[in-house]
């Protein structure tokens, strides 16, 4: 079982279970992210390393130097959508995607409603209203070019994407499309098979420089946050930069 509880509320509806997962922002505003855990798509359920890199990026944010003024992020296969709205919420300009069926079904709702309490919370307090778009995008199909994209994006981020070893290359493919030697691009994963973690490393050091944050890293920036024994979790976040 997860060390995270996703079923902080249940509500039905005629063909799917839907759950509500609430996730605290660090300005206090509480994301309400709804899930679909008995239909059959891995993007209606929030994985645990969207959970755990949505933390480490608030803390990284926060710590950075650089500004985030202007700046726009991509999330490559959003699910649910938590770590996009995390990511839109620190102000980055923010594209959430995935196959139609994930956009569809339970995405765009995800984030409407979210964007809505977070813009909320910024005119309570006299702040910009962000901004986050939600856009079709399949890895295996999709030619990344405006108006539709619009690389390079300063982040780029994905978790639990790295699943399948037929997936990688387009996956790589896409990154690479999106992306110039600045963009900073952080893929979380949960660690499952280590042949396709692996691949998903070597395919990528032929173009980028890849970082795996220390464990010891990872444990500091969340730890605060999270009641569970973080020692438990099978987390791994990749820190990826375009070579020259
Ligand atoms: C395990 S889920 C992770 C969802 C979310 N990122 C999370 O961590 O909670 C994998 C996601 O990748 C998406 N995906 C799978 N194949 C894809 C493809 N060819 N193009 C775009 N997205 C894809 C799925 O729809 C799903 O949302």
């Amino acid at each position: 079982m997860s060390v995270f509880d996703r079923k902080q509320t249940n509500q039905t509806n005629s063909q799917n279970s839907q759950e509500i997962y609430e996730f605290k922002i660090s300005n206090g505003t509480i994301l309400s992210i709804k899930q679909q855990n008995d239909s059959l798509n891995h993007g209606t359920t929030i994985w645990d390393s969207s959970i755990i890199t949505a933390q480490f990026m608030q803390h990284f944010l926060r710590s950075s130097n650089n500004s985030l003024i202007n700046k726009k992020c991509i999330e490559l296969g959003s699910g649910c959508g938590l770590l996009g709205l995390v990511m839109c919420s620190m102000g980055l300009q923010t594209t959430l995607t995935d196959l139609e069926c994930v956009v569809v079904n339970i995405l765009q709702d995800n984030v409407k409603r979210n964007l809505w309490i977070l813009n909320q919370h910024q005119q309570e307090n006299n702040n910009s209203l962000l901004n986050a778009q939600v856009k079709i995008l399949d890895w295996t199909v999709t030619k990344l070019q405006p108006p539709e994209f619009t690389p390079p994006y300063d982040y780029i981020v994905a978790t639990d994407c790295i699943y399948s070893l037929d997936l990688i290359n387009h996956f790589v493919r896409c990154i690479n499309e999106l992306s110039n030697e600045k963009s900073l691009i952080f893929c979380g994963l949960e660690r499952r098979d280590p042949l396709v973690t692996e691949t998903f490393v070597n395919a990528c050091k032929g173009g980028f420089n890849v970082v795996k944050i220390p464990e010891k890293k990872l444990k500091k920036f969340i730890f605060k946050e999270l009641d569970d024994d973080i020692g438990n979790i099978n987390v791994e976040i990749y820190r990826l930069k375009k070579r020259k």
